[in-house]
């Protein structure tokens, strides 16, 4: 049997709109801090978890940013979970460079002092994760930072067992788009989750699906 053209089951989309697959994501906010001017923050998507022993994430920075330069400098920063209230420094960290204006300032942004790295976590985030450079690599116009976790913290009751209780004001970002309107910028959008929202799926009936062979292992 033929199978059908992709483009019969899709509607094929732009690179750019590729990004809307994804979603929704929790956008960082990367606080860095240079030894002459102080703190930094930036808005980023570009990271994801990347292994275990020792755990690490690998965030994504362009030449071009601020933040390049300090973490250059410093191979130190913080990864922070914004809530919902700190939407404007979502847009405003992803907008303007802390060469051009001190952000942490105008947003009068609180924060507290890191524990293991010399960066400050922000006060009204949901969690922060203090993150040491263990290793890095260039590619095109970014560099690629591995950040050893070297302390992590959530807000208090934050955690509902290994979950991110949903209870918590969490920035669900689900991207930028032009929208109805007379603007100079793009509207961003995220959604609201609660915990009303949270299905829960066991794996056992993934588990039942098995051939017996494959089956055997789980149900020891
Ligand atoms: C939603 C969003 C996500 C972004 N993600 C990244 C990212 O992961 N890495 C990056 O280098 N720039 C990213 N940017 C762009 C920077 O946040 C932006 O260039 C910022 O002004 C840099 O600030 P700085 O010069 O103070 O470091 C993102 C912007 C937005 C709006």
């Amino acid at each position: 049997m033929t199978q059908p053209d992709a483009t019969a089951v899709f509607d094929e989309i732009s690179e750019m709109d590729s990004k809307a697959l994804f979603k929704p994501k929790v956008v960082a906010l990367v606080v860095s801090n240079s030894e002459d001017k102080g703190p930094n923050l930036m808005t980023a998507s570009w990271y994801m978890l990347a292994g275990y022993n020792p755990f690490r994430y690998l965030l994504s920075v362009s030449h071009s940013d601020y933040t390049h330069e300090i973490i250059e400098e410093s191979g130190e920063f913080v990864l922070a979970a914004p809530s919902s209230e700190m939407i404007d420094a979502l847009v405003l960290s992803g907008m303007e460079s802390g060469r051009d204006l001190d952000k942490i300032d105008h947003l009068d942004i609180e924060t507290l002092p890191g524990t293991e790295i010399d960066v400050p976590i922000l006060k009204n985030a949901v969690g922060n994760i203090e993150c040491s450079v263990m290793d890095s690599f260039e590619f095109e116009n970014c560099t690629y930072y591995f950040g050893k976790v070297e302390k992590a913290y959530i807000t208090e009751d934050g955690l509902d067992g290994r979950l991110l209780s949903l209870d918590e004001d969490v920035l669900a970002y689900m991207g930028s788009d032009w929208a109805e309107g007379d603007t100079h910028t793009k509207s961003r959008f995220y959604a609201e989750l609660d915990s009303e929202d949270l299905r829960r799926f066991p794996g056992d009936q993934v588990v039942e699906g098995l051939p017996e062979d494959r089956r055997e292992e789980y149900e020891e």
